[in-house]
């Protein structure tokens, strides 16, 4: 199948103007500004049925639909944050195909009446922010951003803001106050950004893959986008494979597709070791083990394993890995990046990482065990934001599934 949103792999130099172009690059540009009512576009993305790739799974359309239609400032806002651990399939669209989401973006700003568009970059992707740059001045040079755009009337112009380095800037409020120029740390919503978002203005935050799927969706009608995946999760989505397969790497897929197949295209397991787990939403989402591998990729496919998609950032662990460890490295990044705003996740991170490092280290007993457990279940549930809940499931799942390396740990001890 050809590819949608990695078309760059299809055609070559396709971050050039005049090649996108070729490509029926702004072709949803331009018939959005020539045929369609705002309302229409959001229209044709809600029934699409397209919904958030940043992971949550928001219906697109509908949070569009949020938006107040009353005149006044509004803005588009690109979440190229992608600090999960293992998701980098938004650094490879604004590198190679930054046409699509600057066009998806556009779609986006003229449904919702906005006349700013902000790209917040991840600060440590400087090279594809740079990529993504120069896509920009090509395209204000053609006159597709900026006045009066195409003699349509409707004007926009577009900003990128490079963050610092911070996994909490991806969350949408966070971002929004990094992008004011303030700490990087979230409100409790609501307001939610659709009322009150950037400069307290109504705002639209999308993820950028979400948004690279708009312009074929506006050209090839939402029952062609419908065609592709199940019925609750359409479409396609970039699979970010890493750990250890034979080809890590992004994989554009439709949705549906299932772990196994997904394991398949990535050649397997590297030097033919055996599958123990893996981490199907990167760090932030529970494990999962050879008995969920059947399950469809999809918003839904792995409620019954307790686990989800997320932004669909496979992280895969073969037999030799320590499953022990792995919880660690994960309490310690969740440690790391915690934003301190809230106690129970400021203080539970501290805490789950400090017993994972006894228990780790061959100095856990019963009751080190017993206070992981206890923490993560205090955590959960009583935060300002979802990275609380993500800091306890890499915590919970592996001790419901590999309980006896834990054991075997707190044995090692005489405990
Ligand atoms: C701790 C945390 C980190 C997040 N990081 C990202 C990120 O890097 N990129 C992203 O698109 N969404 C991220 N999100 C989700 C955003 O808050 C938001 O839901 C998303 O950008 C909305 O876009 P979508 O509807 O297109 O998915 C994060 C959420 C949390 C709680
Ligand atoms: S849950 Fe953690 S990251 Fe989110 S606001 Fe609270 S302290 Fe900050």
């Amino acid at each position: 199948m050809a590819h949608i949103l990695l078309r760059h792999r299809d055609i070559p130099n396709l971050h050039k103007l005049s090649v996108y172009q070729a490509h029926d690059g702004y072709a949803a540009w331009q018939k959005v500004l020539t045929e369609y009512e705002p309302q229409q576009v959001i229209n044709v993305v809600r029934d699409s049925n397209l919904r958030g790739r940043g992971g949550a799974g928001f219906p697109t359309g509908v949070k569009w639909g949020f938006i107040p239609k009353a005149p006044g400032d509004k803005y588009v806002v690109i979440n190229t944050d992608e600090s999960e651990t293992g998701t980098f399939k938004d650094r490879e669209l604004v590198e190679k195909n930054p046409h699509q989401v600057i066009e998806g973006a556009l779609i986006a700003a003229y449904a919702i009446g906005a006349k700013t568009i902000f790209n917040y970059f991840r600060g440590e992707y400087m090279d594809a922010a740079y990529a993504f740059e120069e896509a920009l001045q090509e395209a204000y040079a053609a006159g597709l951003i900026g006045k009066d755009i195409l003699g349509s009337g409707f004007s926009c112009d577009f900003y990128c803001h490079y963050g610092a380095g911070a996994y909490i800037c991806g969350e949408e409020t966070a971002l929004i106050k990094s992008l004011e120029g303030e700490l990087g740390q979230p409100w409790s919503k609501p307001p939610f950004p659709a009322i009150e978002g950037l400069y307290r203005k109504p705002t639209v935050v999308n993820n950028t893959e979400t948004l690279a799927n708009v312009p074929p969706i506006i050209l090839n009608g939402a029952d062609w986008y419908k065609s592709m995946g199940t019925e609750r999760s359409t479409g396609v989505k970039i699979v970010c494979m890493s750990g250890h397969v034979e080809k890590p790497g992004n994989y554009e897929v439709e949705m549906g597709t299932t772990y196994r197949q997904l394991l398949d295209m990535a050649g397997g397991m590297r030097g033919g070791k055996k599958f123990k787990a893996l981490l199907p939403s990167g760090g932030s989402g529970p494990v999962i083990t050879e008995e969920a591998l059947d399950a469809p990729m999809t918003y839904e496919g792995l409620d019954a394993h307790q686990s989800v998609m997320g932004s669909a950032s496979v992280i895969v662990m073969d037999e030799d890995t320590d499953m022990v460890w792995a919880a660690l490295k994960m309490a310690h990044f969740f440690k790391h990046e915690s934003c301190g705003k809230c106690t129970p996740c400021r203080e539970g991170t501290f805490w789950m990482e400090k017993a994972l490092h006894r228990i780790y280290h061959g100095h856990g007993t019963e009751k080190d065990l017993q206070t992981l457990e206890s923490v993560a279940k205090q955590v959960g549930g009583k935060t300002l934001c979802a990275l609380g809940e993500f800091a306890i499931n890499p915590v919970l799942s592996t001790i419901r599934h590999f309980p006896q390396e834990y054991r075997a740990k707190l044995q090692r001890n005489g405990a």
